[in-house]
């Protein structure tokens, strides 16, 4: 019996052992394998759909490349040792896999140089039913003095394919993620930014990587959708090499950021997140929501509250008579909150215009003499929430704080100081400062326990960049700031774990993974021109779910209200803009399109987005959400700058049940207009919508008009 036993165990070791050569990532439909090589380096031996039999290829290229040895491209991670050494070889040591409670699964592959006992970790963690991995890794120095990172990557794929296109998202105040796509040639391409805290102001860390004859379509192509979740400077490199192979790498920008890894000490970089999809972007952005509605966005499968925001109506110029009267409004309209915009504050340099008061967080008297606790109690009173601005990691030289404490800025010594918006970056390193920063929310919510929402904001970049606290280290400077920075919101949120806060960076120069843990939505762009935030909303939405996205109804644009009502409905609605210019049918039309979106918030937020015809490819934009169990659904469709009678074709709905009937509705109409559509109050089956489709234009397809439809299963 003894003799049985042994030999079993002898057998189930060497199954482990034989086992432990392949490593494989998958999700219910992706597989990334690794191989471990006879040398004991490691290998990406596949990555794709995953394959039933599992039989894939032996070994390819290695998987997380470092500098300095014999690889002769882009390296994922170069090191120089103390003794000049500047290579790295890693070899295989173990893995291990764990499952976690929240349906995730862990592997940690551990590597380790020999000679120098540098230990790397590559961190897996995949969500299978989401088909999403989440990539990156931890560099150990175990050498007695410190070691040099000049390339850290997150994450290194490789790729084999005849030709490879980049979908890439870029911008700048008013114009964020446009979209921009074409095919990758030898030679290296990189998106990156360098701006430090409004990281996203040029470039988004959001990108498609196709493979194949064309760009995935949104229904048909293999590509990988990419993701950074880092607050800070980022970079992607995409090199093809002599072979055509693509080597991707993610992470940190190391753009002037050599990392001084003490010894003992342990780096981790932030997690590249990717979906694959064999069936295009269209799946690739669905899994993208569900994994970070489940996983990624603070309360991600919670609502949202709908507001009404005084920036556009007032900027600075208002008073406590004129925001107690916009409480009126907010109910008038019967959003949920009301949310009190930039300019309240500065006791000695008044926030009236942008060049004073940053950093001075006291309430301006003048203007409201009974200072924040009163208008949260009349807010409270009149029946609405009552929610905040704040720019806490800025500063105007024209303040108190900074003429107490000059030495909190980043500024260059022996330079002069750099503005944008005339304001300062605060130096956020400085543990004072960050207790300063925390100081400023804890404060709000001590003095006003029913303050319900914060606008978090940041109106510049780093330039000039300098730590006065870092001193002689100025090298961590991008890194420690964005650490710093998730530092002081560790700390809000242990102590305020769910109040709503809307991450905004003069527009939408910051979305991404690394902060949406801490926040419920964030600003997309100042640019709230309808047709413009077509194209915004449209860009985010590859990537974000549509309760993060904040969409606010203002006076920008040249469109009808219903058409500006309508492209906020389809994100997180909320408005901006003075309703007392309102006639009595837009307010009428606003109360009702409030309550249609009540109704139907639930399935924009927490529904399968299907976009049906690209703004980018036509003279229209159409896309709707289907709810889970496919008996609700809504489509918002939106005529761009249409020709004379132009003709669309009927558009084919997705996300439906083929065995259901459906009735078609259209809502979201003006007071005493009647809906022009033709299938309007008709049923038809799933299968005719989806493989028929039905006009969901005005038969004189009027340029800059939309439609709203409600679809709804009737059996
Ligand atoms: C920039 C933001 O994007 C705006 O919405 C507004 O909050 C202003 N800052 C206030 O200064």
């Amino acid at each position: 019996m003894k003799k049985l036993i042994f030999l079993l165990v002898v057998l189930a070791m060497k199954a482990v052992a034989q086992d432990s050569n392949t490593i494989s990532i998958t999700t219910s439909n992706a597989a990334l394998i690794f191989k471990v090589g006879n040398n004991k380096r490691i290998y990406q031996s596949y990555f794709g759909s995953k394959l039933s039999n599992a039989a894939y290829p032996d070994k390819r290229i290695e998987a997380y490349v470092s500098g300095g040895m014999d690889f002769e491209f882009e390296p994922a991670i170069a090191v120089a040792h103390i003794d000049g050494n500047p290579s790295l070889e890693l070899l295989y040591q173990r893995h291990k896999v764990e499952n976690h409670s929240d349906g995730s699964v862990e592997t940690d592959i551990f590597l380790k140089d020999m000679v120098y006992q540098t230990a790397v970790t590559l961190h897996f963690l995949s969500f299978p039913e989401q088909d999403v991995i989440k990539s990156w890794v931890s560099i150990q120095n175990n050498e007695k003095k410190e070691i040099l990172l000049n390339n850290y990557a997150s994450a290194m794929l490789h790729f084999n394919a005849d030709q490879y296109w980049l979908t890439q998202f870029h911008g700048d105040w008013a114009k964020e993620m446009r979209l921009q796509e074409h095919q990758l040639t030898s030679g290296i391409k990189i998106i990156d930014s360098k701006l430090g805290t409004r990281a996203n102001k040029y470039q988004s860390q959001h990108f498609f990587l196709t493979t194949g004859s064309q760009p995935a379509t949104e229904d048909a192509g293999e590509l990988i959708a990419g993701t950074l979740a880092w607050t800070g400077n980022f970079k992607y490199l995409f090199e093809i090499d002599n072979k055509n192979l693509l080597h991707l790498s993610a992470g940190i920008n190391n753009y002037a950021s050599t990392y001084h890894l003490q010894s003992g000490e342990t780096f981790t970089a932030p997690a590249f997140i990717f979906t694959y999809s064999n069936k295009g972007k269209g799946l690739a952005s669905r899994n993208l929501h569900n994994w970070a509605r489940k996983y990624a966005v603070l309360d991600g499968e919670q609502g949202r509250l709908t507001l009404l925001n005084n920036w556009e109506a007032t900027g600075f110029k208002f008073d406590q008579q004129k925001l107690t009267s916009l409480f009126d409004d907010a109910k008038k309209l019967d959003v949920d909150l009301f949310l009190l915009d930039d300019g309240w504050f500065g006791e000695k340099y008044p926030r009236d215009n942008a060049t004073t008061g940053l950093g001075d967080w006291k309430v301006d008297k003048k203007k409201l003499p009974d200072g924040i606790s009163y208008l949260v109690k009349s807010a409270t009173d009149k029946g609405i929430k009552f929610g905040i601005w704040i720019e806490p990691e800025m500063v105007n030289p024209k303040s108190e704080l900074y003429e107490k404490h000059p030495d909190w800025v980043l500024k260059l010594p022996n330079r002069a100081e750099n503005y944008q918006r005339n304001q300062l970056v605060l130096d956020l390193i400085n543990p004072k400062v960050q207790d300063f920063v925390f100081k400023v929310v804890d404060d709000l919510f001590q003095q006003n326990p029913n303050l319900a929402f914060i606008k978090w904001d940041c109106n510049r970049t780093i330039t000039n960049g300098y730590s006065p606290y870092l001193k002689n280290n100025q090298t961590h400077l991008y890194i420690e700031y964005t650490k710093a920075f998730y530092a002081i919101l560790d700390r809000v949120r242990k102590k305020y774990p769910h109040v709503p806060i809307m991450l905004c960076s003069g527009g939408g120069g910051r979305a991404d993974y690394g902060a949406m843990k801490y926040f419920t939505e964030f600003w997309p762009s100042d640019d709230t021109d309808g047709q413009e935030r077509i194209y915004i909303q449209w860009g985010y939405s590859y990537f974000f779910p549509a309760n993060t996205i904040a969409a606010h109804v203002t006076s920008w644009g040249k469109q009808s209200l219903k058409f500006r009502t309508d492209v906020a409905m389809m994100d997180k609605l909320g408005y901006d803009i003075d309703i007392s210019h309102f006639s009595k049918e837009e307010l009428l039309f606003s109360q009702q399109a409030i309550n249609n979106y009540k109704r139907f918030s639930p399935i924009i937020f927490q529904g399968n987005l299907y976009r049906l015809a690209s703004p980018y490819e036509g003279n229209r934009a159409v896309l709707m959400y289907s709810d889970q169990s496919k008996n609700k659904a809504i489509l918002f469709a939106y005529n761009l700058s249409s020709r004379y009678r132009e003709v669309f074709s009927p558009v084919r709905l997705q996300g439906l049940n083929p065995l259901k009937q459906y009735q078609i509705k259209e809502i979201n109409l003006m007071p005493n207009v009647k809906s022009a559509i033709a299938g309007n109050n008709k049923t038809f089956t799933g299968e005719y919508l989806m493989n028929i489709g039905i006009e969901v234009s005005k038969t004189n397809q009027e340029p800059l008009t939309s439609v709203v439809l409600e679809i709804t299963a009737t059996n």
